[in-house]
């Protein structure tokens, strides 16, 4: 039987090795993707499987680098049903004098371009088997966190994007946003004490509750009672949540 294939970006970073580990074991195909041509093998050789896994170097950011990762899946003549746009970085700072710019830039080519690249180059393979596409957003992609201009402006975006994309593609492509609370992985290295955080999730329940939705063709998933509470909250009670999540998150300099 043909395997119906994956394409994980971020691969073996926090989620995606668990995404990557949970489609496995449910006998998708994988292609693995990322900057490092070490941890990709690592990850490959690590995964207990008896499915096909291919490994692709791709930095999302690179519209090159994407190309180039494109034309080497073509090669390999395989099924990509599903494209998961996993890979993402955060910039935690004030947006004042001390704010980088340059951060700022590859920020949205990493957590926004990259998606768009990927998403316009897989389009035909997606739609020809009517497939899915899965984008990691967060909860700042539709509630403000201070400190986090970079990656609102990233997620909120995605949300645009994949809005209209959904409205465009209708029935022949199942387009799906995840909003996960915080999740133990090293993107939260950059996090300064404990205080933003009182519901910390394991990769792997985060990649369940995924996989899960994705089977079930949700367009949306929130993962986590914060996610959820924050939800309602900054759309019912968006001065309230505001003043609480103020008080909430580590005031960055
Ligand atoms: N952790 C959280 O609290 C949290 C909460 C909500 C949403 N999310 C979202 O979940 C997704 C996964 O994040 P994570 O928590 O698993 O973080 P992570 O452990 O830091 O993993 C991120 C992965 O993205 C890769 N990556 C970064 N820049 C890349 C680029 N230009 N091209 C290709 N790969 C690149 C990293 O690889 P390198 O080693 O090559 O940099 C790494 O493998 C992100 O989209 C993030 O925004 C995370």
């Amino acid at each position: 039987m043909d395997n119906k294939y994956v394409v994980i970006t971020g691969a073996y970073g926090g989620l995606g090795k668990a995404l990557a580990e949970l489609y496995a074991k449910q006998n998708f195909g994988l292609v693995l993707m990322g900057r490092k041509e070490k941890e990709l093998e690592a990850l490959k050789e690590s995964i207990q499987t008896d499915i096909p896994i291919h490994t692709v170097v791709c930095d999302v950011s690179d519209w090159e680098s994407c190309k180039a990762a494109y034309k080497a899946v073509q090669l390999k003549k395989i099924a990509v049903h599903t494209l998961i746009n996993n890979a993402g970085i955060t910039y935690i700072q004030n947006f004042n004098k001390d704010y980088q710019i340059d951060r700022y830039q590859q920020l949205i080519d990493t957590n926004l371009n990259g998606p768009v690249y990927l998403t316009h180059l897989f389009l035909d393979d997606l739609l020809q088997h009517k497939g899915s596409v899965i984008t990691l957003s967060s909860v700042i992609g539709y509630a403000p966190v201070i400190g986090r201009t970079a990656y609102a402006a990233s997620k909120f975006g995605l949300e645009g994007f994949f809005s209209v994309l959904r409205a465009e593609v209708a029935d022949n492509l199942h387009v799906m946003m995840v909003y996960p609370t915080f999740i133990a992985t090293q993107i939260r290295a950059q996090v300064k004490g404990d205080k933003t955080v009182n519901e910390v999730l394991t990769p792997e329940e985060v990649a369940q509750t995924t996989f899960k939705a994705h089977q079930n063709k949700q367009n949306k998933v929130y993962i986590g009672k914060t996610a959820k509470l924050s939800f309602y909250l900054y759309k019912f009670f968006p001065n309230l949540y505001v003043n609480l999540m103020r008080k909430k998150v580590n005031q960055p300099t």
